[in-house]
């Protein structure tokens, strides 16, 4: 059985020798594919593989039509917008995640992204501070729900909107719950984004949404780049010279944007938010263990496709 780790963006050393102790002690083999420039190289890979743990890396039908041995696909981490559910299915293959497994990690980034920006980008100009403010939670899951016990650690008043979860649920953890996005956006100064990229969410951050956040709003995007309409976020901090953005998904106008809102907006050069030797150990491990449970015992456990 040949195990793949294929990731563009590598896992930390310790993350890499605990999948290797994982895959190793089952009886199979592991096989390292890193920072790939081409997509035949992955094309390549995938052929003669049984099993992938991947992060970001786009399986499209492509590559999941020539994963001709494949049996399981898992991605460690939470967000699944990069594999074609219904190739995989097409192609006899399960697709997994790991989720919550680096959680916490995307959670210390967005409050390390609102403090940064709070304080001017470390400009050592006059900012303002976190405590007391209200932050809005955008769809309180594993990511939301650590940002909420972070956010109260620095004092700030937090609120959350998620449609799959009863108020309830969410109350009972501190967190005031609103009926609605747009309530959230009206009551929230700083707003974190967590929702996921789908049909649904896509360009659903929009102008209309945005506008009406409170006066000094703070944009924190953690989540997709996706699922903001980056036409109407530049219109919008035209007209808004209070609203700052800060994100860890470059978007597609980020020339654009660094251009004409010099001091309001920040991206990360590349996506770092589960960029930690931790939340690479836990996600990678947990894909290891998930695969060797899947073809020794046949466990399904956060399956993704049908
Ligand atoms: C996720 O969906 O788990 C996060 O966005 C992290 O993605 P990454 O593994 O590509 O860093």
């Amino acid at each position: 059985m040949k195990v793949l780790i294929a990731t563009d963006k590598p896992f930390a050393a310790e993350a890499k020798s605990g999948i290797r102790d994982v895959v190793e002690k089952a009886g199979f083999e592991l096989v390292l594919l890193e920072k790939y420039t081409e997509k035949r190289q992955l094309l390549d890979a995938v052929a003669n593989a049984d099993a992938a743990i991947i992060r970001s890396d786009i399986f499209d039908k492509e590559v999941l039509d020539a994963a001709k041995n494949m049996k399981i696909v898992v991605r460690a981490g939470a967000g699944f917008d990069n594999i074609d559910l219904e190739a995989a299915t097409a192609n006899n293959i399960c697709v997994m995640n790991t989720p919550g497994q680096n959680a916490n990690a995307v959670a210390e980034l967005a409050l390390g992204l609102a403090v940064y920006a709070v304080r001017n980008f470390y400009n050592g100009t006059s900012g303002t501070e976190l405590m007391g403010k209200r932050l809005g939670i955008h769809a309180y899951g594993n990511v939301g729900r650590n940002v909420a016990r972070i956010a109260k650690g620095f004092g700030m008043e937090v609120y959350a909107y998620d449609p799959f979860l009863a108020a309830e649920a969410i109350e009972k953890e501190g967190v005031k719950a609103v009926a609605s996005a747009e309530d959230l956006y009206t009551a929230c100064r700083f707003v974190s984004l967590h929702i996921p990229a789908t049909a649904e969410t896509k360009n659903s951050v929009n102008y209309a949404l945005l506008g009406r956040m409170p006066e000094n709003a703070l944009l924190i995007n953690t989540a997709r780049k996706e699922v903001i309409s980056e036409a109407e976020i530049v219109k919008l901090m035209e007209d808004r010279k209070d609203f700052r953005y800060v994100t860890d998904i470059m978007p597609g106008n980020h020339a654009e944007m660094t251009e004409k809102f010099a001091g309001r907006y920040f991206s990360t050069p590349k996506k770092t938010g589960a960029q930690t030797a931790e939340a690479n150990t836990n996600a990678g491990i947990a894909a290891a263990n998930q695969i060797v449970d899947f073809i020794k015992n046949g466990n399904e456990r956060f399956r993704l496709n049908k």
